[in-house]
């Protein structure tokens, strides 16, 4: 979920619209924004994307010049506008962005005391529980601060009272928050993008932390009610509203944008004079390290399983990929000589911020492959490589993902050399090599209407099973997982040879299966797993480069056919494809391309 709350002079309500709409990336179930306008509370929600909150707001306008906004990603209570926030609770109003994890016991306690809930959520109790605080006789400050001690969980919150046009009490323990400072004028916002057009001066709260906002003053304290002073920066977030230029979506630009910012972040990690890697300046040396850990969520989570195999085959250097959902409580043993590296598009994903903290309390080195350089991930790390994709809108991630790898690959060629894995010559192949990346992507894109067409064919269908080896079968899950996420067509990703294990028993023509193989080390591996699909009348659509499409000695229903390409790049080139099939197998379908139902961008809740 994304929350803003503004204090200011003129009325709010369309600001706030404005603020939310940077946030749309944190979920879209549902919008709501409250005001108190001549000392009364009003509010206006609507379940589904904010444009039906627009609409709301346009036929019935919400006056006042304070106020609190929400978008909404589902988690207690399903997404209708009762759920919706703002949260109302006599003369209190409250947005959320978290999970109160002793909701269900506070709710008890509530009931107990009287107060009826309207709505499904986790939220509704913090509205309460501040209520019950003033009907004490406890001003407003005092109340919000006695709730807060109350809650268990992880919470960015706003709070706003009915009768004062001038304060609004603001909260984090998990989820970001930041303040952004204005002339006579006051902001609180999940992130400072969602803030830019209003002001670059901001200060990000830090765990515990409560702020008071008045429009000449943000008063910081922690949790004892002590005042605590954070440093206020300048934000660099852009106030512009990125745009799809001549695409139909989102995910058909970013997908197009790859040749070029793929090579803008190959440029900022390899020099392609000297063709050599850069000098990084790591807060650990790869000379030294004998593990690293990898942490990351969806399709983050498959650009680091790429980089397993590239780190442990060219630069000899184990690597433990998890889940971060399931690194955090898994309780691994660290080593004091690994080094943990987190991938993460938003910087903001809390199951891999939750990971980072994990090992940054044990003490290890931090590295983040983040594309948002202002991210809490970022902030937390010892050292940012950053992806240079630019904003990527679409939920379904394209782009991202192939600039975390081609930081992956670059990475890979500084640690190969540090390790003394590849001499003078092995590093300025690999970088050349590299370098080849941003034109066999170009090259690759003009298959469209190849695949566009193959997409209209698998709209058809409802199951689909990918398959690949080695690089490729990373890619096969992610191929699946962007079939699944936007055209909602069943899809599952497998290891090749994992086929005969299982998913071999669902073979039949009606389940096409899509092989990931460049004509690699295990091609041939892989085409026996192909006849095992062949000989039960399985449907194969074979994604491959023009000597494995020669050496394929299985009948396919469609081959595509790549250029040949060095091992390296493999990786990176082959997602665009499997991006491009689950994209024109979506628009066909006709769904919500780059808000695809119940996903968001960027899930700030584990
Ligand atoms: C969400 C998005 C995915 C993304 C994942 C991790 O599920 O829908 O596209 O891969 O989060 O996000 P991150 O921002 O950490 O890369």
């Amino acid at each position: 979920c994304g929350i803003v709350a503004i204090v200011s002079h003129a009325p709010v309500a369309p600001l706030i619209v404005d603020a939310l709409k940077r946030l749309e990336y944190r979920g879209y179930d549902s919008a709501g924004v409250a005001t108190v306008d001549q000392g009364a509370l009003g509010r206006r929600r609507a379940e589904g994307k904010l444009i039906n909150l627009e609409r709301r707001l346009a036929a019935e306008p919400l006056d006042g010049s304070i106020g609190i906004g929400h978008t909404r990603w589902a988690t207690h209570g399903v997404p209708n506008e009762t759920n919706a926030h703002p949260h109302f609770s006599n003369g209190v109003a409250i947005v959320h962005n978290g999970i109160i994890e002793n909701f269900a016991a506070l709710r008890d306690e509530l009931r107990r005391d009287g107060y009826a809930f309207s709505s499904q959520t986790d939220t509704e109790v913090v509205a309460h529980l501040v209520a019950r605080e003033l009907a004490k006789g406890i001003e407003p400050v005092a109340a919000a601060h006695n709730a807060l001690r109350r809650l268990e969980g992880a919470f960015a919150l706003a709070i706003m009272f009915e009768g004062d046009d001038n304060l609004i009490v603001g909260a984090r323990n998990g989820p970001p928050l930041a303040i952004g400072h204005g002339n006579n004028e006051m902001f609180l916002g999940s992130d400072a993008i969602a803030l830019a057009p209003f002001t670059d001066s901001i200060t990000y709260l830090e765990d515990g932390d409560w702020v008071v906002v008045r429009r000449d003053e943000a008063r910081i304290f922690d949790i004892d009610g002590q005042p605590v002073e954070r440093t206020r920066q300048q934000s660099i977030g852009t106030s512009f509203l990125v745009d799809k230029g001549n695409h139909r979506h989102f995910m058909e630009k970013e997908i197009h944008q790859q040749p070029e910012v793929i090579s803008h972040t190959l440029a900022n990690y390899l020099d392609f004079t000297t063709n050599r890697a850069k000098p990084l300046n790591l807060p650990f040396d790869f000379a030294k390290v004998d593990r690293l850990a990898i942490a990351a969520c969806g399709t983050a989570f498959l650009a680091g399983s790429v980089g397993k195999y590239w780190f442990e085959r060219i630069a000899k250097l184990p690597v433990d990929i998890d889940i971060a959902s399931e690194f955090r409580y898994r309780e691994m043993p660290l080593s004091m000589r690994s080094a943990a590296l987190f991938v993460s598009q938003s910087g903001e994903t809390a199951d891999t911020l939750a990971s980072l903290r994990y090992c940054r309390k044990a003490g290890l080195p931090i590295g983040a492959i983040v594309n948002v350089r202002e991210s809490t991930i970022a902030r937390e790390s010892n050292v940012v490589l950053p992806t240079l994709a630019g904003p990527e809108i679409g939920v379904a991630s394209t782009k991202a993902f192939t600039c975390q790898l081609s930081v992956l690959a670059s990475l890979v060629v500084n640690a190969a050399k540090a390790r003394g894995m590849v001499d003078d010559a092995g590093e300025e192949q690999l970088v050349r090599e590299l370098a080849e990346a941003p034109r066999l992507a170009s090259q690759v894109l003009k298959l469209a209407p190849q695949l566009e067409a193959l997409g209209r064919e698998l709209a058809h269908y409802k199951h689909v099973l990918y398959l690949g080896r080695d690089t490729s079968y990373p890619l096969a899950v992610e191929g699946a997982l962007k079939l699944k996420e936007i055209s909602y067509i069943h899809a599952e990703g497998y290891a090749a040879g994992e086929l005969k294990h299982g998913p071999i028993a669902l073979i039949d023509e009606s389940m096409p299966v899509i092989v990931i193989a460049p004509h690699d080390r295990v091609f041939e591996k892989t085409v026996s797993n192909m006849q095992e699909v062949a000989a039960r009348g399985g449907k194969i659509i074979l994604i491959t480069d023009k000597r494995g499409a020669e050496h394929a000695t299985v009948e396919t229903l469609q081959t595509i056919v790549l250029p040949d390409m060095p091992e390296i790049v493999a990786p990176i080139i082959y997602a665009l494809p499997i991006q491009m099939l689950a994209y024109y197998t979506a628009v066909f379908m006709g769904t919500d391309v780059d808000q695809p139902r119940n996903l968001a961008k960027s899930v700030t809740v584990e």
